[in-house]
């Protein structure tokens, strides 16, 4: 079997790669161009991120991945065989794939899974694994010993809410606030306070450069176009306008952690204390943001310590589990 498995975290942002027979993890952008009147397919992951954006309109760049679920198959067939060839370029056997996915999946969601496996060249089927359950053991929690952990995984198009009790996920909230939803607040936000157009791309970078929980005193000069007079300009961003944007999208997050925090039994509730709410995903990179929970629910939080790779390394690990037969 060793040799054909590869897992595979298919996220709205980033597509995260387990490619056992080399024991390696890659990434690359999850994105892909299309040109919609041919449908000829332009680039795939890093090289089709390069265009996002900066396309003109015949060219379509996007992620077939959304919430955690499949939103364009052939799209996302298409993308992983490209991702597939990349991480392992030995010439394909017969392929499994263990892909992550909410456990909650609809029977067509789960299809979409397997027509893509079919799509990429995974003759050998798609295998799902509870994301939530991978999330936990990439955090480094005896899934199976645990009796309460509470999880929030920080995505780019979504958040999930998880509790793990006994190697069970007993509770998974598919939360619509992620990276994508504060880039698009942070490009109106700057549209408001400065009556500049900035692009996705621009926002993202603004994100990653000046987001905080907190007030810091910061600000970055870039490129956006007038949107009075259409002409591009520069502009200087502060921190205050990213922080503006972003933080009702963190708070919405706090006030269901909080509300599932007081929905649990005290047994449960009394073990999510022990370890305190565990926070994953690209978004917990933003500075601060597990004192900033833990002040908010008033409860304890950390961030995990490979946070952008805990989902990928949770499969890592089932994977192994299953080839030695231990309990996974
Ligand atoms: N320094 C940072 N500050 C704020 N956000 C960040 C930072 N670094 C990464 N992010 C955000 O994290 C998100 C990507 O996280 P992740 O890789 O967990 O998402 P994903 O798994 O691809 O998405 P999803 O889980 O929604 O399918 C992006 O929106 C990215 O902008
Ligand atoms: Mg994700």
């Amino acid at each position: 079997m060793i040799g054909n498995r590869f897992g595979v975290d298919l996220g709205a942002d980033t597509v995260k790669i387990y490619t056992e027979r080399l024991d390696r993890i890659t990434e690359q952008k999850s994105m892909i161009a299309v040109r919609p009147s041919t449908g000829r397919v332009l680039a795939a992951g890093d090289a089709a991120y390069e265009m996002y954006a900066k396309t003109p309109p015949d060219i379509d760049v996007r992620t077939p991945s959304d919430k955690g679920t499949i939103a364009d198959v052939d799209r996302a067939g298409f993308l992983m065989k490209k991702l597939l060839a990349a991480a392992d370029e030995r010439p394909a056997g017969k392929r499994v794939l263990y892909a992550a996915a909410p456990i909650d999946l609809s029977r067509i969601q789960k299809r979409a899974f397997s027509d893509m496996g079919e799509l990429c060249g995974a003759q050998g089927g798609v295998i799902l694994v509870d994301q939530p359950v991978c999330d936990a053991r990439g955090c480094g929690i005896d899934t199976d010993a645990t009796r309460g952990t509470i999880l929030l995984n920080i995505g780019a198009s979504c958040s999930i809410l998880s509790v793990i009790v006994q190697g069970q996920t007993v509770i998974s909230e598919m939360l619509e606030e992620g990276g994508r939803h504060m880039d698009e607040a942070i490009a109106d936000s700057v549209r408001r306070h400065t009556n500049c157009l900035i692009g996705p791309r621009t926002a993202h970078r603004l994100k990653h450069a000046l987001a905080n929980t907190g007030a810091v005193r910061d600000a970055r000069k870039t490129f956006g176009m007038d949107a009075i007079t259409g002409t591009p300009r520069e502009v200087i961003v502060s921190a205050e306008i990213v922080h503006e944007a972003v933080m009702p999208h963190l708070s919405h997050l706090a006030e269901a952690v909080s509300e599932l925090w007081e929905r649990m039994p005290p047994q449960i509730a009394e073990n999510m204390e022990k370890q305190g709410l565990i926070l994953s995903g690209g978004g917990a990179r933003i500075p601060n943001t597990a004192e900033w929970f833990a002040e908010k629910t008033g409860h304890g939080a950390i961030t995990a310590r490979d946070y952008e790779m805990t989902t990928i390394l949770g499969l890592r690990e089932y994977m192994r589990a299953e080839e030695t037969g231990a309990p996974k």
